[in-house]
């Protein structure tokens, strides 16, 4: 009761990938699978049940190609994916990765021009993907591909479809970060060539992520995502600090996952007491709510703590 930060399900996002052709395990995220249509929406209900307030669906798609054709099909894996929790009436908010990273064939983030990610061409794959997820029941977007103007690309077809309602939760501040790395794996994400540098920030950078928060906020972003977290507790607290107002979200990525779960299986560290500490102090550097694979676990542990 007198504790300065409050910890509990309600404050998670669990993430969720899903797949028609590939599932099961991840390499370097132990306990965190692929999932099938029908696994997700199990997942989902377990989810729900541990108090969780909310999914973040990834998609792999069976097919790549250059300009990410899978990506806006209304018969894709998320649309499928979203239907199917639909219909389980779950009471949980579902979020949706926006980005066409895993479903290129050359797995950048945007559509190519000169072997170069070409912004403007991006936008309308993007906003149309976005769509596509709101035609199936989203409640939230997330676009994550760091393109210049996507929130705004995104939020006028959804209003022009029907779809004012559904929220953009943008990943405005969002790191080239080494801590991706098991992600990568998980989605199928990773360039072929290059890297990302050209529009994800560099990691000495503060300033700058308060000029990106802006530009997404006057965009029409609703809420606000920092990615990394553990590296940039202290951006989430400019960021709190200088814009109290918003509501931010915090992500806590696959390589953070992966350090937690890799020394506590050698033993070294003890496992439910690093994550529950680990999602404390992102919630105390100014996080609303934080997307983690370790939710699910820490839901649990929480109850237990608590009862
Ligand atoms: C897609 C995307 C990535 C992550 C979330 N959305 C990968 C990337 O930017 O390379 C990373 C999440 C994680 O590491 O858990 N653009």
């Amino acid at each position: 009761m007198v504790r300065e930060t409050q910890l509990s399900p309600a404050h998670f996002i669990y993430p969720i990938f899903v797949t028609r052709s590939n599932p099961g395990a991840i390499h370097g995220m132990p306990d965190v699978y692929r999932y099938t249509i029908d696994e997700a929406v199990q997942v989902a209900r377990k989810v729900e049940q541990a108090g969780i307030s909310g999914i973040l669906l990834f998609g792999i798609p069976q097919s790549k190609d250059e300009t990410a054709t899978q990506a806006v099909s209304s018969t894709g894996i998320i649309p499928d994916t979203i239907q199917a929790i639909k219909r389980a009436n779950l009471n949980l908010v579902i979020i949706t990765d926006v980005c066409i990273c895993s479903y290129t064939s050359h797995g950048h983030c945007g559509i190519l021009q000169d072997q170069v990610v070409s912004n403007d061409p991006t936008l309308p794959v993007i906003a149309e993907m976005a769509k596509v997820h709101a035609d199936s029941g989203a409640d939230i977007v997330a676009p994550s591909g760091m393109m210049d103007h996507q929130v705004h690309a995104i939020r006028e077809q959804l209003d022009c479809s029907g779809h004012e309602h559904v929220s953009i939760l943008s990943y405005s501040v969002k790191y080239a970060s080494a801590f991706y790395g098991p992600f990568r794996d998980a989605a199928g994400g990773a360039p072929q060539f290059g890297d990302r540098k050209t529009h994800q920030m560099d990691c000495s950078n503060a300033q700058e992520a308060l000029r990106e928060v802006d530009m997404d906020i006057e965009e029409g972003a609703d809420l606000i995502m920092i990615k990394p977290a553990l590296s940039y507790l202290d951006i989430i607290r400019l960021i709190k600090d200088q814009r109290p107002h918003l509501s931010l979200v915090a992500y806590n990525v696959s390589g953070e996952y992966a350090m937690i779960k890799a020394a506590s299986a050698q033993g070294w560290m003890d496992e439910s007491t690093a994550v529950l500490e680990v999602l404390t102090s992102i919630r105390r550097a100014g996080a609303q709510s934080v997307i983690s694979y370790h939710a699910l676990d820490a839901a649990n542990w929480l109850q237990e703590l608590s009862t």
